[in-house]
């Protein structure tokens, strides 16, 4: 081990050192007792349910590892199969079992008796029935795509579900380990900004070219969505009709939540959310397919800026935004403040009281070179051509690397659900006028012992 990598560990761990007193009948995990045993060595055996745009680019990601065998993928569309049989015969690898035909076509995947593992990259509605039926039939280890179900008592069922079997769910929230981001934790980590007491994060990402589309034409060509269309504009768009809230929290809050212990030695109380008024997707329809356009009658229920605050129980707020249907840049707005400093991605800076002129900015990179994660020095070959700049790597192999050495995912149930439950907890705040509403505690009191032990090393 480098000095720099000791220190890094010993730092980490003097940071996040506190209680031990883990309640073991909620632990997730018990290390040796997985099918095939546990080593660094094994093969793991995946299943992927749902093949589309986000499920072939782990499968690509899988075939890349040789401690993988994909052994079985399950969707219901020919041309998912279709790009996925490519990628696969390409791969040279023995082509797996292929499951189609209707919507429970993945329930004959999963009596699969050698499965270590699935992926679940379907459209949100799927992922808490899927969940339950893979640890039904006895699946120690599942990973699902953001988010983890769509109701609290999804949310509920599938913490139950695993804490009853024992099981590991892993939310593959990939932006947790996004460079800058990490770079952040690891200076979090080290003191720079002080005691924090202020996060912000959130999904500002113009969807109109996903959210309409269709399927003969490339994307931001059309105002499709529904059966006509392709990709998620066939399903995800349902949900800006019927819904108002933060529908996808995960990517602006996993990160942040991690900075401040989250369900380890802090947790969630409660939140209250806002909503604008809701113009810009009518306003696309219109603007590409004519007033006239049978789309144009459709009211959405989301507004178009949802922002919600959140207050910890160690007394940090965070914000978080959600708004992806007007013309805007790509940013998921993080912002990191302690007593001594700040970094906000919006311009690229960093304040750090003390370490340059009063009240100038300095650039974020030369911080984040010095501050760079260990798993990013270790590993930054292998993310070469993986998703998202890279951080797509990560999620995947800390779910591989989970199973192989049978330990608890890095990410796991009560993380996904404290950060999902936030849609339908903000949905409830909006119907009730912007209400302040309580958080669940879905660790059940466990938050108060367990430790954070997301990324202290450059393993996985
Ligand atoms: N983490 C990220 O950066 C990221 C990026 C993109 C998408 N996602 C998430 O990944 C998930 C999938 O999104 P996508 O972009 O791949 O959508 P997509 O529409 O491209 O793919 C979904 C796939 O699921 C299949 N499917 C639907 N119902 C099924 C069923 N009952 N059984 C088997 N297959 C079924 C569809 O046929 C389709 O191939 C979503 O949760 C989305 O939010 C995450």
């Amino acid at each position: 081990m480098t000095s720099s990598r000791r220190k890094f560990v010993k730092d980490v761990s003097i940071a996040t050192a506190g209680f031990t007193m883990i309640d073991p009948a909620r632990l997730m995990v018990e290390p040796g007792k997985f099918p095939g045993g546990s080593s660094a060595d094994k093969k793991v055996r995946l299943g992927f349910i749902g093949v589309g745009g986000r499920g072939r680019g782990h499968l690509g990601l899988a075939l890349r590892r040789k401690d993988v065998d994909v052994v079985a993928i399950c969707d219901i569309d020919a041309v998912s199969l279709k790009e996925s049989n490519e990628l696969l015969k390409n791969s040279g690898k023995t082509m797996p079992k292929v499951f189609t035909g209707d919507n429970y076509a993945y329930r004959k995947l999963l009596e699969l008796k050698d499965l270590d593992g699935v992926i679940i990259a379907t459209p949100w509605e799927w992922h808490c029935p899927m969940i339950l039926d893979s640890l039904a039939a006895g699946l120690k280890y599942v990973a699902t795509e953001v988010v983890l179900g769509l109701t609290l008592e999804e949310h509920w069922d599938v913490v139950k579900a695993a804490e009853k079997n024992k099981a590991n769910v892993m939310m593959l929230e990939n932006v947790c380990y996004r460079r800058d981001v990490m770079a952040a934790l690891n200076m979090v980590r080290q003191g720079l900004f002080g005691e924090i007491i202020h996060l912000q994060g959130g999904y500002q990402h113009n969807l109109r070219g996903v959210k309409f589309d269709n399927g003969s034409n490339p994307a931001n060509s059309d105002v499709e969505f529904g059966p006509k269309a392709d990709g998620e504009a066939r399903w995800r768009t349902f949900h800006s009709v019927h819904r108002n809230g933060d529908l996808y929290p995960t990517h602006g809050v996993g990160p942040i939540a991690m900075m401040v212990d989250i369900n380890r030695g802090n947790r969630f109380l409660s939140l209250c959310s806002f909503s604008s008024k809701a113009r810009g997707l009518h306003d696309y329809i219109v603007q590409k397919g004519g007033a006239n356009h049978p789309n144009a009658k459709v009211e959405f229920k989301l507004g178009d800026v949802v922002t919600t605050s959140i207050k910890c129980a160690n007394g940090e707020t965070m914000l978080l935004q959600h708004d992806t249907d007007l013309p805007r840049p790509y940013s998921l707005g993080f912002r990191v403040q302690g007593t001594k400093g700040l970094w906000m991605d919006v311009n690229n800076s960093v304040y750090i009281d003390g370490s340059g002129k009063f009240d100038e900015w300095t650039p974020e990179q030369p911080w984040f070179d010095k501050y760079d994660h260990p798993l990013w020095a270790r590993w930054s070959k292998e993310t070469e051509g993986a998703g998202h700049g890279g951080m797509d790597f990560f999620v995947l192999h800390a779910f591989v690397e989970s199973i192989k050495r049978g330990v608890a995912t890095p990410q796991d149930v009560y993380d996904a659900a404290a950060w999902s439950a936030i849609t339908p907890l903000s949905e409830k705040s909006i119907e009730l006028g912007n209400q302040t509403v309580d958080f669940p505690d879905f660790t059940g009191g466990q938050w108060m012992y367990r430790k954070n032990d997301f990324a202290l090393t450059d393993e996985f």
